[in-house]
């Protein structure tokens, strides 16, 4: 395992603008003095984090696209190369989460719109900034995948199948590009953050996740941490940890179990699952 050194790197973040993308953006430029290229959609929530950043704004630069789209991508990688920029890392964190629902009243449109951000959007991003982040002395791509990659959640079957595919791939890439990219991938644990805005979540939803989950701060500084080290699998908070500790020893048993807490709970979410 080599160690990725983080200090006044260029990174690329893709949903810079909210949850974790916004919380390592700020960690990488203050902690770490990097210049960070943020991705997004949302032109106000781009503004609030630049304004955020105080002093230190200079070293944010922000394009709205959508991760979704290939053609967006080439686009991106063009206009860097004609500025001369040259990325270090790229972390490909934007996702989306529809609605808990079962996956027979589920339409076809959400599940390939889930596996085309979520998923496509990493290939296409790998595929665009390669040629550039070869051209790094250190280059890097880190990709966001979830405990639901290794312990998928019951009521999100897409979802869960999709972050198992950004595992598996980055598993694989990690090995083809081992003599010249570092490639990690991330399994976070449940944060609150905007990801869950569209699940009819309550208040006591809400305060069941913060329980069982982890600040998204402080997942934003495990996946630095883990970066640093050179970790290929970096899996961030307890419940993630639990998950994979049990998933490794008993994968079926494990996720029908807790396939049975989540429906068993009192959570708004699984009510229809039960
Ligand atoms: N929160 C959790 O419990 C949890 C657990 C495990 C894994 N994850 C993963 O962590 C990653 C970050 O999620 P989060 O919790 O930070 O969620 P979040 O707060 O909803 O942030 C998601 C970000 O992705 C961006 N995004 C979504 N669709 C996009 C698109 N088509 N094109 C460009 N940007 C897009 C959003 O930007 P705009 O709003 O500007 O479009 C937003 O900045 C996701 O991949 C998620 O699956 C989250």
């Amino acid at each position: 395992m080599r160690s990725f050194d983080l200090k006044k790197r260029t990174v690329i973040i893709t949903g810079a603008s909210g949850g974790f993308g916004s919380e390592l953006t700020k960690l990488f430029i203050k902690k770490y003095g990097c210049r960070v290229i943020g991705i997004g959609r949302s032109k106000e929530k781009m503004n609030a984090l630049s304004l955020s950043l105080g002093c230190d704004k200079n070293k944010f630069k922000y394009f709205l696209f959508d991760v979704s789209d290939k053609e967006n991508w080439h686009k991106f990688a063009a206009m860097l190369e004609s500025k001369g920029v040259i990325p270090d890392l790229l972390i490909n964190n934007a996702g989306i989460m529809p609605p808990f629902e079962r996956f027979d009243t589920e339409d076809e449109e959400t599940a390939e719109r889930v596996m085309n951000v979520n998923f496509m959007s990493v290939v296409y991003g790998c595929k665009a900034m390669l040629p550039l982040l070869k051209r790094s002395k250190q280059g890097g791509i880190v990709n966001i995948a979830s405990s639901a990659a290794v312990s998928p959640i019951v009521g999100a079957a897409v979802y869960s199948a999709s972050k198992g595919a950004v595992r598996n791939f980055s598993l694989s890439l990690s090995e083809e590009l081992e003599n010249s990219i570092y490639v990690g991938v991330v399994c976070p644990g449940f944060s609150k953050t905007d990801l869950f805005r569209d699940n009819g979540l309550n208040e006591d939803d809400f305060d069941f996740i913060s329980t069982l989950g982890t600040d998204k701060d402080e997942i934003a500084e495990e996946i630095a941490e883990g970066v640093s080290c050179g970790k290929k699998l970096i899996v961030c908070g307890n419940d993630s940890r639990l998950m994979t500790a049990m998933s490794s020893v008993a994968p079926v048993r494990s996720n029908a179990l807790y396939s049975k807490v989540m429906k068993g709970s009192d959570l708004n979410i699984f009510k229809d699952l039960k």
